[in-house]
């Protein structure tokens, strides 16, 4: 594979193509061609070829994309061939609902612990995983060499806990607090905000209702 910059707009993208590629494996589908692809994905078969075009020689003149192959490849390019082990910080509503779903670990992301403040919750095992105190944390990272962890903690704890991470050597934030962090270059921070995806869909939804009564 080529080894040059692939634009973030790609990578955003290959998260879904990953997805499908996952569910034709699934129907026993071996090759599909950008035109076909593109029907199931909603995407323009220009943009698939573009978009794939960048790892270079998936695709074949009149054979199309080996399903299996670009999926494997495409799994490599999202680290996803690796294992990361992860931590949770933050076991309530949220925190509890990610640990508790299994899927993640198929996906290689093994959840090794989760910690909170709340002597309620400290020492209740979830689907496995022991809830340990924060005072644990720096320790926990360094013996399970941890390097990703899920902030699942009220936005005023966050900024604060962020920095111990950082410091014990966590490289990676898959952050759910409603607050943007400030990390070292050398750290980088996912925010996952539903609330923001649910206001696209009120627009989206209000856009067209209001479309709908513009025409009447
Ligand atoms: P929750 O109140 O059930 O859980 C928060 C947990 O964090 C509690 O168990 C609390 O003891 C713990 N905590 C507080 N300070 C801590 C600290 N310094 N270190 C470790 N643990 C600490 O709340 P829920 O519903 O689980 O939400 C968690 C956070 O995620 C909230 O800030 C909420 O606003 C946010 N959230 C974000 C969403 C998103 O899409 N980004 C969706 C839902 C919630």
């Amino acid at each position: 594979m080529e080894n040059r910059t692939i634009s973030k707009a790609v990578i955003s993208r290959l998260p879904r193509y990953y997805r499908y590629l996952g569910e034709l494996l699934e129907l026993g589908v071996e090759r599909i061609s950008s035109n076909e692809l593109s029907i199931r994905m909603k995407v323009t078969a220009s943009q698939i070829r573009q978009d794939l075009n960048n790892f270079g020689g998936f695709g074949q003149q009149g054979y199309g994309y080996n399903v299996k192959y670009l999926y494997t490849e495409i799994g490599k390019i999202l680290g996803l061939d690796r294992q990361h082990p992860l931590i949770i910080i933050g076991a309530g509503n949220l925190g509890q609902a990610i640990a508790n779903y299994a899927n993640f670990e198929k996906r290689g992301f093994i959840i090794k612990g989760m910690f909170d403040i709340n002597p309620r919750l400290i020492g209740l095992v979830i689907r496995g995983i022991e809830i340990r105190g924060v005072d644990d944390l720096e320790q926990f990272i360094q013996e399970n060499h941890v390097q990703m962890a899920a902030l699942t903690i009220p936005k005023t704890k966050a900024p604060e806990i962020a920095e111990r991470l950082v410091n014990a050597g966590i490289k990676a934030i898959w952050n759910f607090a409603h607050v943007d962090l400030n990390v070292p270059e050398d750290v980088v921070v996912e925010n996952v905000h539903l609330s923001e995806s649910l206001m696209k869909l009120s627009y989206r939804l209000c856009s067209m209702q209001d479309e709908e009564n513009g025409k009447e």
